[in-house]
Formats: C-alpha cells, structure tokens, sequence
C-alpha cells in the first residue's frame, strides 16, 4: 500500500515532465521551445555580467563515447572525490545520484562504462559565476524576464538535490568570497533608532565553512557553524537552521545571523535583518534554501573563542547478545538528557549490521562541553551512564564500555583544526538520507529511550548501515527559549521542534551509481521513505526532520520541516515572490509545482 504511494509520485512526475517538454501556459520556457533566449540574447546577458556566463556539460563528458578524451577523463576522475573540486564547478554537485535523471538515462556518471552515452540530466544549461551582487541580480532579472527555471548552487553538498535542476539557469555563488569583521555591528531603524549587536562577521554568499574557520580562528573568534570544509555559511546550510557541534552552547546557526544581504526576485538589492524587511528575516533563519532570493551576504555573530572538552565513548557487544546492545543503546539516550542540558554535544554512530560475522554490535561517539575545562566535573556527570552501561553489559559476556575524557582543546579553533584536515576532505557518490528529531521529553523516561531502541532495531539492516545521532541543540540555549514560552520559539522561521529536539537522527542508503538500475534505484528511494521513515515517523509523529539532511520525498514535508510556523512562512515567501521564481523540491510554496519545477500544478 504505502510502497505504492512514492512510485506513484515518481510516475507522475514524469507524465508532468513530459507535458512540461511542449511548452505550455504555467510552464518555464525550456530550451528548444520558441520561447527559449536567442544566442544573442544570452550573449547580452554575458555581457552584463562582465563574461561570467558558461555553458555546461557534466564534469564527467569527456569519460563517455563519443566525446571520450583519456587524459582529460584521468583527470576528472582523480579529482572528483574532493568536495572543493566539485563546489567550484558548475558542471556538478556533490552527490552523482542529483546530476543524473535515471528515470529517463540521462547520465554522465564518472566511473560508468565510456560506452554509455553522457546525457545532460540535471545539470543546468548556463551557469552564471556570479563574483558580485550585481552579476546575481542581472541572472535574476534575465531568468525572470525571460521565464527560466533558476537553480542556485553554492557548495552543492544539498541532500534532497536542490541545487541542480534541469533545463535551468544556475547562479553559482561560490565565488562571492569576502570575509569583513567589525567589532560592533549596528543595525538602523526607520526612525534613526540604533540597535547594537555586538561583535560579528560579514560573510560573503560562497564563503566555506573551513574558510571561515581559519578567518575567525586567526583572531581568536568563533562562530556557530557545522562540521565541513565547504559547506558554505551563507547558503542553505544557515538559511536552513544550520545545527552546530557548538549549538548546545550558543544556538543553531540561524540564531547566530544578524542580517542578510539578498537580491529578491524582483532583482533587488536589499537587506533583511531585525529593523529593516523584518519578515524576510524571519524567514531566511530556518525557511530553508533557494526560496526567498538569492543571499550575497550574511552577518554571524562572534563570540570569544573558548576551550573545549571532549569525551569520547561507546559499547560493544557480541551480536548474539543483540538485545543487550539495544537496552544499553537506551541507557544511552536516556542519560544524553542530563548531558546535553549541561551543554553537552556531538555525534555518534551506531551500527547494528557490522560487515562481518565476528564483529560486534557497536555504539561510538564524541561529547563536547564547549568553554568547560573542569574535567573531573565533567567525568562526574558521566559516571551515572556508566553505572547503568556496566548493569546492562553484565548480561553479555565479552561486552564492554568506554567513557574517556580523551582531550581539553585550547581552543574550539584546534577542534575544528582537527575535525576538518586540510588534506581530506573526500566525497562524490549517491545518497539518500530520511532525518528525525528525537525530542528531549521522549528521552527523558526510560520507557521513551526503549521505545527509540525498539524502533531503530527494526531499521532496514545491511552491512556497513551506519545510523547517525547529531547532539547539535538542545542545552542552554534551547532551555532559554523553551521558558519564554511561544515568544521564543516564533522569533525565527526554524521549525520550533528544533528547540524540543535532543537528538536528530539520519539512516541513508546509497548505490553504485555504475550498476544499480533505475528499479533498483526507486526500490531504494522507497524503502527510505516509506520502510525508515514511516516506523521513524511513527514514534514521535509531532517532532519532525532536519530540512537539510532529510528525504527529499518526505510525506506531509510542511509539517515535518516547519511545524506550526508553515502558514507564516508561505505568507513572506508570497510576498517576496509571488510570481515562484525560486522554487525548490519540498521547499516552501512548492506544493503548487511539480518535481522538477518547471510547471505549475493545476
Ligand atoms: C559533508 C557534509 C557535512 C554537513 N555538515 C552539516 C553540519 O554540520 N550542520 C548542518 O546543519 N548541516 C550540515 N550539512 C548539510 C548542509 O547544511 C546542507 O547540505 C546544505 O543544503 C548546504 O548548503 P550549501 O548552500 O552549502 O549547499 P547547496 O547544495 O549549494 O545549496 C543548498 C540549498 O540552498 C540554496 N542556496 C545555496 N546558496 C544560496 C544562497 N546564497 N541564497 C539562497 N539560496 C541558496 C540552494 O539553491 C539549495 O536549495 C552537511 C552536508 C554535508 C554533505
Ligand atoms: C562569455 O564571455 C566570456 C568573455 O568574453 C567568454 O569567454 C565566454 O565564453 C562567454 N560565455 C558564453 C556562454 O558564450
Ligand atoms: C581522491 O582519491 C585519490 C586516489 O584514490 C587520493 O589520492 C586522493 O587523496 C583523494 N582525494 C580526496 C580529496 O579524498
Ligand atoms: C535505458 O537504457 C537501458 C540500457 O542502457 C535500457 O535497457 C533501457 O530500456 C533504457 N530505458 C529507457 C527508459 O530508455
Ligand atoms: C571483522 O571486522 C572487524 C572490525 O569491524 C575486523 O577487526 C576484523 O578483522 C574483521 N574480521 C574478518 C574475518 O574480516
Ligand atoms: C566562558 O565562561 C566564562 C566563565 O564562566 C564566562 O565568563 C564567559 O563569558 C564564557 N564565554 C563565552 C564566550 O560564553
Ligand atoms: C564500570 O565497570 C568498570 C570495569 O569493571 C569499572 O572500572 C568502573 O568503575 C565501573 N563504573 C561505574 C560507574 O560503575
Ligand atoms: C593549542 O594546541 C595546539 C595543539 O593542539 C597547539 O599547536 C597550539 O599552539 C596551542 N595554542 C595555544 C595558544 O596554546
């Protein structure tokens, strides 16, 4: 029944798109239609945008006959598993399976046979490389004027395939790089009214996550941001809440921006923050990417830099002890409540389908208590878990535990120094990932932690599953803003489970892109959405998902992204862009568009 929902959807999708290929009134012109810009027109737009117009191919063109070049096809291949290669280049993202339209073998993957034609799938026809705000707004203006399908692609490390998109226009934004500090950022409102925010950084649209790293660390400073090289501050990481290895001590990254620098879809140039275009704001601090214009600029908050304690830990357990692994596994959660609410954060792995068959059941991870340096109390805080760890373990010959107050940082600076090498920094490949929000209360009762266990055991196994937990909120913070009450939580766009959440969780599944058929492909797609997601779902069906790291066919997607804040938001992004120029897949006000968004629902 549920199965047949997604192939459903999918098929639909590709009845609209084939509508969409003869043009049509609520359609984007695409090219061979008519309607479609002449050679001459996009040379006018090059020219507005100082030459920075390029027409694309898929990076991987020259490893496929006809055009197959050795040399150039050795070089792609050694360098598209670094993620700073493919940020910079418009003719890709960061994930093969949102380049390629399988459904209609459109692909141009780098390792598939040379005899398999390079089709173009959905990599844009032009990007614009934008390297100033103007480049951006003239795209804009011309993607507009004259009806084309816009994409905006910063890192293109988005899971749900959101910067690329067939037949389109991309603004690249990733060469928008400047980084500006000021000590005292000020904001002015309509009556000469100042507001001081403190100190901060202006960052430019396509500056990465390392990049600012290493700015704000040379001055001992830090922001709140996540854990990647080139994830880019600005782009949907921000705009979409944007969780931290920092975020149980100051916030989500959204709480850290202070205004936006954003051309509209009018082509404006125009600033967002706490005086000025209030609502688009509100907006853009968790409403998600791609949706309610292009932002050139964003200004973070700084805070002192301040030393960090890590802990690492983890369980083992022989996998025929299985249901000792998941009570200890609910030990755990059910103990992350007292550690998170005294700041602590981090990831851990579980993996309940080791490669082998002597391998254990196991549980690893990282707790970080962000400006502590009182070790022994932090050790303290810990004993508790390990108490009950070493109760449940009992039942399990040959199980064990580990909690090591491993490592006081200087600095969060040397923490991102060595979470984020220079000299790696791998990726390419297919994934899809189903997110969920686990919230605090659920966790807080032994019986809640063991309903998470019972539902995480029945999970789709195969070797190397990997379920990821992201203790990236909560603490202070949240506190704080769950005792004001509404107040707090409606004072930006993120989704307000976020401040109920404990930890989020994300179970993927890829493919060998060079082997797996489409069937195999949709099978995958569909046991994601309605296998995972729907018993991950069904646990808690008010919390939500992370819009960042979730399934792209996520049923009911406006409540699981927004929760109560959806209405409001569809509002600021009719406002802003009533005629849909920027339309994502499940981003807001996309309901009235199909899959590729290139053709409005009737
Ligand atoms: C290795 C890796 C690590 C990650 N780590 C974290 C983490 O620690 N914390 C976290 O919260 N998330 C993390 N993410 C998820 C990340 O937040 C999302 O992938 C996010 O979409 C990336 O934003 P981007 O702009 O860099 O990517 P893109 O794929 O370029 O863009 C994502 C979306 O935002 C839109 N967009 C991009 N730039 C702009 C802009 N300037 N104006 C308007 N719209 C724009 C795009 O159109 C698209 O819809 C990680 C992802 C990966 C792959
Ligand atoms: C745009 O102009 C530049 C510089 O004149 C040129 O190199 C480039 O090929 C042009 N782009 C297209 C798509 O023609
Ligand atoms: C990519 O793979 C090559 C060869 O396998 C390796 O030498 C290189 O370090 C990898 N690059 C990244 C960024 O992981
Ligand atoms: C796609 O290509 C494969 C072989 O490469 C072929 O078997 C299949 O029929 C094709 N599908 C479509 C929809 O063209
Ligand atoms: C099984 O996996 C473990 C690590 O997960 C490894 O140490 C061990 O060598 C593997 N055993 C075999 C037989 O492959
Ligand atoms: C770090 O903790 C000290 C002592 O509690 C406090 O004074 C300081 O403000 C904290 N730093 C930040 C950036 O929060
Ligand atoms: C757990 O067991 C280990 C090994 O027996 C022991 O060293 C440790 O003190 C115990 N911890 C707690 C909190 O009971
Ligand atoms: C912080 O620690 C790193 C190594 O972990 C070291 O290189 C650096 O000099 C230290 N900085 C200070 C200010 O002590």
């Amino acid at each position: 029944m549920v199965g047949g929902a997604i192939l459903l959807a999918l098929s639909t999708a590709a009845v609209l798109g084939a509508v969409a290929a003869g043009g049509g009134p609520g359609c984007r012109c695409r090219p061979r239609e008519p309607c479609w810009p002449s050679a001459q027109a996009w040379q006018g737009l090059n020219r507005s945008v100082d030459g920075a117009l390029v027409g694309l191919k898929p990076f991987s063109f020259p490893c496929h006959d006809p055009n197959f070049d050795a040399a150039a096809c050795d070089s792609v291949r050694l360098q598209s598993n670094g993620s700073i290669w493919r940020a910079s280049n418009p003719g890709g993202v960061q994930w093969e399976n949102w380049d390629a339209l399988p459904a209609e073998n459109q692909t141009c993957y780098v390792h598939s046979a040379r005899g398999i034609p390079c089709r173009q799938g959905r990599v844009p026809v032009y990007a614009v490389l934008a390297r100033r705000a103007d480049h951006v707004q003239e795209a804009v203006r011309f993607a507009a004027k004259n009806n084309i399908k816009l994409v905006i692609k910063n890192s293109g490390h988005d899971f749900l395939g959101r910067s690329a998109g067939r037949d389109s226009l991309q603004i690249s934004t990733y060469r928008l790089k400047n980084i500006a500090f000021t000590d005292n950022f000020v904001t002015k409102g309509p009556h000469g009214r100042e507001v001081s925010h403190g100190a901060a950084v202006h960052v430019g649209g396509g500056v990465g996550l390392r990049e600012l790293y290493n700015a704000v660390g040379e001055r001992n400073l830090v922001v709140v941001a996540g854990l990647s090289h080139t994830v880019a501050a600005a782009g949907g990481y921000v705009q979409g809440g944007g969780h931290s290895p920092l975020g149980a001590w100051k916030g989500m990254g959204s709480d850290n921006a202070l205004e936006f620098e954003v051309v509209s879809a009018e082509g404006k140039l125009v600033i967002a923050n706490d005086q000025q275009n209030s609502d688009l704001f509100w907006a853009l601090r968790g409403g998600g990417g791609g949706t309610f214009g292009v932002v050139t600029r964003v200004t973070l908050r700084t805070w002192p830099d301040v030393p960090i304690q890590r802990t690492v830990y983890g369980i083992e357990v022989p996998r025929q002890y299985e249901s000792v692994f998941w009570a200890a596994l609910a030990d755990f959660h059910h103990h992350l409540v007292v550690l998170n609410d005294a700041g602590g954060a981090g990831y851990y792995d579980i993996k309940p389908s080791p490669l082998n068959a002597t391998a254990p059941l196991a549980l690893s991870g990282i707790l970080q208590f962000a400006n502590r340096t009182d070790t022994a109390a932090i050790q303290a805080l810990c004993k508790p878990l390990q108490a009950a760890w070493n109760a449940t373990l009992a039942g399990a010959p040959g199980a064990w535990s580990y909690f090591v107050a491993d490592k006081l940082h200087n600095s969060t600076h040397d923490m991102f120094n060595e979470y984020l090498p220079k000299d790696r920094d791998t990726l390419g490949g297919t994934v899809i990932l189903t997110s969920r929000l686990v919230s605090r209360e659920l966790l807080s009762t032994q019986e809640g932690a063991v309903r998470l266990s019972d539902t995480l055991s029945r999970l789709k196994r195969s070797p190397s599953r990997v379920i990821t937990g992201h203790v990236v909120a909560g603490g202070p913070p949240a506190g704080a803003i769950r005792q004001q009450g509404s107040g707090g939580e409606d004072a930006t766009g993120l989704t307000p489970a976020w401040r109920r959440t404990l930890t989020h969780l994300t179970a993927g599944q890829g493919w060998d892109p060079a082997v797996a058929t489409w069937e195999e492909q949709r099978a995958i797609m569909d046991s994601v959405t309605n296998g995972d997601g729907a018993l991950l779902r069904a646990l808690e069906p008010d919390m939500g998902a992370y819009l960042n790291e979730a399934d792209v066919n996520e049923p009911n997607f406006q409540q699981a992204f927004w929760g109560s804040h959806y209405p409001r938001l569809l509002r600021v992004k009719q406002r802003w862009d009533p005629r849909g120029l920027f339309i994502v897949k499940s981003g807001v006000g996309s309901e009235g568009w199909d899959a590729d968004g290139l053709c409005r629902l009737k």
